[in-house]
């Protein structure tokens, strides 16, 4: 790991330590691109929407702009970060080169909720990858997100604008629940559309490795090339640094069940799934429509119920094809205590 990324981690150890002496800032709601791409510009932090989750922006080839977004989510410095592009034309100011394969995946899905993972350009910070020579970039398909992100003339990095372990911000609402004070500006949009993260994709090999499920599912990328493959069980050192964390969790306690038959209504438990059975009295309950409603309302709810205080949430098991896959991926890490 490179020293910038080490004495980084040490820093944030000991500020994490004296949170108290934290200036607490005002942070501006505002529903204009121009204004929070100043603010990238002052190499400070800026929330803005995406079509899969709100991130936490910052100038990507700017260590100190990077450093407040850890700082601001107590995120891991050992954890990269996904960088934003407005258009194709920026892809090299983010990565030094790309398959074949990768142009493919380029022209199919973006803008779009894919990430690819790439070799990086030198200019971007080592903080931002977490001192791999790789580097995700994505563009995200979100009109308010490509407005800014060409207003910003620098490639943005953002992770999910949650504390670092909760669920993923799916509204601007969330984001100032979690960063009130904290950031100095949320670029204020619609809810996020899809409500799960991208698909990261590692392309560095002969072929697509998906490395998280995401809203780009496992059935359209072998459409475009057939030898995507989904990674193994992790080996000790997790390609993705990031799914060693616990993540997208609610505090209450988090079960997957096949049926509300498995469940113990209560007023304290909550339910979520795509079934509904007899008149279960749940504290709060959702029935969506299909797998991508589902999706769009996962985190959402898991945030509902922290908020009315539920200890037990059912989420109820689909099957792990199309969104479903990243719909399973979210809740088993939920589960995880
Ligand atoms: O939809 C999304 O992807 C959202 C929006 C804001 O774009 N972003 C997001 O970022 O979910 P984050 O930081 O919460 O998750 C990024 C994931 C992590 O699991 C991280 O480990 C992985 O992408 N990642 C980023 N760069 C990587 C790299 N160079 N190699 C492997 N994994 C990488
Ligand atoms: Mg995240």
């Amino acid at each position: 790991m490179p020293e910038e990324v080490k004495r980084f981690g040490f820093a944030r150890t000991i500020f994490s330590k004296f949170r108290y002496i934290r200036t607490i800032m005002r942070t501006l709601i505002t529903a204009s691109f121009r204004t929070a791409a100043e603010i990238i510009g002052q190499n400070n932090v800026v929330a803005f929407p995406t079509e899969t989750v709100y991130g936490l922006g910052a100038n990507a080839l700017d260590s100190n702009a990077v450093k407040k977004i850890f700082l601001a989510k107590g995120r891991p410095s050992d954890n990269p970060l996904i960088v934003h592009i407005g258009s194709r034309d920026q892809i090299y100011s983010v990565v030094s080169s790309f398959p074949k394969y990768a142009e493919k995946l380029m022209d199919e899905f973006f803008p779009g909720p894919l990430t690819l993972v790439l070799p990086k350009n030198k200019k971007i910070s080592s903080l931002v990858t977490a001192g791999l020579g790789t580097v995700g970039v994505r563009i995200p398909k979100h009109t308010l997100a490509q407005k800014f992100l060409s207003a910003c003339s620098v490639p943005v990095a953002a992770p999910s604008a949650n504390l670092s372990g909760s669920p993923s911000p799916t509204t601007w609402q969330a984001v100032r629940h979690d960063l009130n004070g904290k950031i100095p500006c949320i670029l204020k949009g619609d809810p996020s559309h899809i409500g799960l993260e991208s698909t990261v994709v590692d392309c560095t090999g002969n072929s697509p490795v998906i490395l998280r499920a995401g809203g780009v599912t496992l059935e359209q990328l072998r459409n475009i090339i057939p030898s995507t493959r989904l990674q193994k069980q992790q080996t000790k050192i997790p390609r993705s640094p990031g799914i060693k964390y616990r993540h997208y969790s609610p505090l209450a306690y988090v079960f997957i069940v096949s049926g509300m038959s498995e469940t113990i209504p209560m007023k304290t438990s909550a339910y979520i799934g795509l079934r509904s059975e007899g008149k279960a009295d749940f504290g709060l309950k959702l029935i969506c429509r299909h797998e991508s409603e589902y999706a769009h309302s996962l985190f959402r709810f898991f945030r509902e119920c922290d908020k009315k205080k539920i200890q037990t949430i059912y989420c109820e098991q689909v099957s792990e094809s199309g969104i479903g896959l990243a719909i399973m991926d979210r809740i088993r890490k939920a589960s995880v205590q």
